[in-house]
């Protein structure tokens, strides 16, 4: 099967910080596949800014680099990467000052009919400045839209002056907060299962739901990105977002349609139905953890998270476990347990939720226990979904249950390539479709439930536990959930 591609009203996208990492690796590429796919209209723009000093030539052997390290092989087509290059534009312009922002209000000519998109793929300490002098050249129009990625803060103050400084200029309407993980395919894929399908709905609650589990984990280091993140730390970097945006996709009530609004306007009831945390509960709720050297599967032998970033008195957290309730009349009740971390043995996210036990077994103890359905939703890699169900064994012998998958991997069923989440997010910020986007009180909702677990971390002044690298997290994670009576679902399972 192959998807249906529609194309997309002409637009001018203007890239801040187009030399950059995001650039290279995610927006470039991913701008590529979607004008390969025939999605662009004439006459559409690229446009890189940055502060640079770079000719549209050097622009375009600049994208066209990105593109030979990027873009899988198969995708590389010479016709559509001379034509994608030809779309490309680059202007030298510094945030911090006017300079260069006359000619791109000259480049953008004041085209107020055109679609203007202004990616800012730049640290959040330039969004204000950015946003000040688009509106100052002109270039903030009725069909403008700005684009910004996480982080939104560090706190719930810094979101709200972060989000004022880009409201100044900017309605709601407009401005396109990222988080990746929304557009993921499996992602997209939970709304389908839960509310194209009328199989899972009845179940989903407390009534048949014994718990949740959300796991991102990831096999790499901190890298390059040292700095960041340990400013940062597993918190604000990926809890705070991604696996709250997760969540809500799992718990939020049916939106009466996919209106944008509906949507987030049911998300934001769950960000503000979880339970608190705070001095009082963290320490039976949260687990902190950060590696130290071992092993990981693709990298071998690999140093410490304080030798990586040579600091050693850091208390970053690389690894996070939660428990946490949702409390209103579906959940309650219902454990939800989140877990991400770096150099875990593998790369795999997925949402595991187990169904409760059968009230009583029919059979006789030969026959073995009948095991709780689970369904797994596994993000990446091998999208897909299964769901665990129990079987009789096949053959003669007698009574004997088995636990099997009914599976459905995207990738074998559609026989396509599955699209970076950012093909499907730039295109949706030209369409104007935000449901995809966090709202401006998704993004203050969701710091002020984690505020209160980082002050409580910094009050208790104690130190993340250490994990090995390549393990799955401290053993103190392993306890949070089996206090409980249940373990984490092993990724390397699906
Ligand atoms: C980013 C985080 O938002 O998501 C990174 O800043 C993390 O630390 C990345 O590695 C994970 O994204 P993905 O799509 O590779 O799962």
């Amino acid at each position: 099967m192959s998807a249906q591609i529609i194309p997309v009203d002409p637009f001018d996208y203007v890239v801040f910080g187009g030399t950059g990492d995001l650039a290279e690796r995610k927006l470039l590429p991913a701008l590529y596949l979607r004008m390969k796919d025939e999605q662009f209209s004439a006459p559409s723009r690229i446009i890189g800014a940055s502060r640079s000093a770079m000719s549209t030539q050097e622009y375009q052997a600049f994208a066209k680099q990105a593109l030979a390290k990027f873009v899988d092989i198969s995708y590389q087509d010479n016709e559509a990467i001379a034509a994608f290059l030809e779309c490309l534009d680059y202007v030298q312009v510094d945030a911090k000052s006017d300079a260069g922002w006359a000619e791109l209000e000259a480049l953008l000519a004041n085209n107020n009919n055109q679609i203007a998109a202004y990616y800012l793929a730049v640290g959040p300490s330039l969004f204000g400045d950015i946003a000040e002098r688009l509106h100052r050249f002109n270039m903030v129009h009725d069909n403008a839209r700005i684009v910004v990625e996480k982080p939104i803060g560090r706190d719930l103050k810094s979101a709200q002056a972060l989000n004022d400084d880009i409201g100044r200029y900017f309605k709601e309407e407009q401005v396109f907060r990222i988080d990746h993980y929304l557009g993921k395919e499996t992602v997209q894929n939970l709304m389908a299962l839960r509310f194209a399908n009328a199989l899972f709905e009845p179940l989903w609650n407390s009534a048949h739901i014994d718990h949740v589990q959300i796991t991102v984990a990831e096999s790499i280091g901190v890298g390059g990105r040292g700095d960041y993140y340990n400013r940062a730390g597993a918190m604000r970097d990926m809890v705070q977002n991604h696996l709250l945006q997760l969540l809500c996709l799992v718990a939020m009530e049916p939106p009466a349609s996919d209106d944008a609004d509906a949507v987030r306007d049911e998300k934001l009831k769950i960000l503000r139905a979880l339970k608190p945390i705070d001095s009082n509960n963290f320490e039976q709720m949260t687990v902190r953890g950060q590696y130290v050297a071992g092993a990981s599967s693709s990298e071998g032998a690999v140093p410490s998270y304080i030798d990586e970033i040579t600091d050693e008195q850091s208390t970053t957290e690389t690894f996070v476990a939660i428990k946490t309730e949702i409390e209103n009349w579906r959940w309650a009740g219902v454990p939800f347990y989140l877990r991400t971390g770096k150099r875990m043995p593998m790369r795999a996210s997925e949402i595991v939720i187990t169904f409760k036990p059968i009230p009583h077994s029919i059979f006789d103890k030969n026959a073995g226990k009948p095991i709780s359905n689970r369904l797994v939703i596994r993000l990446q890699p091998n999208e897909g979904v299964k769901q665990w169900i129990m079987i009789k064994d096949p053959g003669p012998g007698g009574m004997r249950l088995r636990h099997v998958p009914l599976d459905m991997s995207f990738a074998d069923s559609f026989e396509m390539r599955a699209p970076d989440a950012y093909e499907r997010l730039l295109m949706d910020v030209i369409r104007g479709n935000q449901t995809l986007f966090m709202r401006r009180d998704e993004v203050v909702a969701a710091w002020k439930w984690v505020d209160p677990i980082l002050e409580a971390w910094v009050e208790s002044a104690t130190s993340p536990n250490q994990y090995t690298s390549g393990t799955a997290g401290p053993a103190s994670a392993i306890a949070l959930i089996e206090r409980d009576g249940r373990s984490w679902h092993d990724v390397s399972e699906f």
